[in-house]
């Protein structure tokens, strides 16, 4: 039995969307939550700030005491997975939009992916395309300011709902039957974004797979449970500003600390 958390980081509370999956999977382990506000969005940034950013994250996280790393960000993931796996002492799970998954369920050939300009824009996300959609058409939308109005403005906020108006219209005009979430973000809107498609569509999230991915890494290691389902949420940003985003998108009142790694 390993008595350490397991590290989860995102640019800020996106991944909470994953944690759940995590939790819910896993509910005998402790979770350590790693906001980086100070930096989001992680969607405007260079991927050279984000590898570096990256890097120095896991490596913190690692002397922390983690015991594994979920990359909860698909911007993260675009831009320094390999990166973080290449420095990482600990075992690292990544997620990327469900391209795969969706191309496997379009009943029409149309898939439509919403995720930020830094993950449509890298290699990664490229390949991913080209190997598992070539054959379909692929409607992609970034939605810049999304993610920063989730978290400033709430889910339910006139902002988040003008912008979705934008963002989700050339889905819906494509007639895209499935539609891809690809920021962790996004499933706080999922219900939004469902109202402005053609009844019937599917949304697809990645927690449910990470939180498979993970438990089978644990497990092939030899790392699984030990733990109490302790969380600790920590932001390099102001806590008491991010507590209360958290409160309002958990529904639950959680402590945040402050962490820089
Ligand atoms: N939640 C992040 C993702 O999954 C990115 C949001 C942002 O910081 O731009 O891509």
């Amino acid at each position: 039995m390993i008595h350490q958390p397991i590290a989860v980081f995102d640019s800020g509370l996106g991944g909470l969307t994953v944690l759940r999956a995590l939790r819910d999977r896993l509910p005998q382990e402790d979770f350590f939550y790693f906001a980086d506000t100070r930096f989001l969005p992680y969607g405007d940034r260079s991927e050279a700030f984000l590898r570096e950013r990256g890097v120095r994250i896991a490596e913190a996280l690692a002397r922390r005491g983690a015991k594994a790393l979920v990359i909860a960000c698909n911007t993260a993931t675009a831009a320094a997975a390999e990166a973080i796996r290449a420095a990482s002492p600990l075992p690292v799970v990544a997620l990327e939009p469900g391209v795969k998954p969706a191309a496997a369920l379009t009943g029409k050939g149309v898939i439509g992916v919403l995720a930020t300009t830094r993950t449509l824009a890298s290699e990664r996300f490229r390949r991913l395309v080209g190997n598992h959609a070539s054959h379909l058409e692929v409607i992609t939308q970034a939605c810049p300011g999304l993610a920063e109005a989730i978290e400033t403005e709430g889910p339910d906020s006139q902002l988040v709902e003008s912008l979705l108006d934008g963002f989700v219209a050339p889905l819906a005009a494509a007639e895209a039957d499935v539609v891809v979430l690809g920021c962790t973000h996004y499933p706080w809107v999922a219900a939004a974004i469902e109202r402005r498609m053609a009844a019937g569509t599917r949304l697809l999230d990645t927690g449910e797979p990470v939180a498979r991915q993970l438990a089978r890494l644990l497990d092939a290691d030899g790392l699984l449970g030990g733990g109490s389902g302790a969380l600790t949420v920590a932001t390099s940003g102001a806590p008491a500003r991010v507590a209360a985003t958290v409160d309002r998108l958990w529904g639950q009142h959680l402590p945040v600390e402050h962490w820089e790694p």
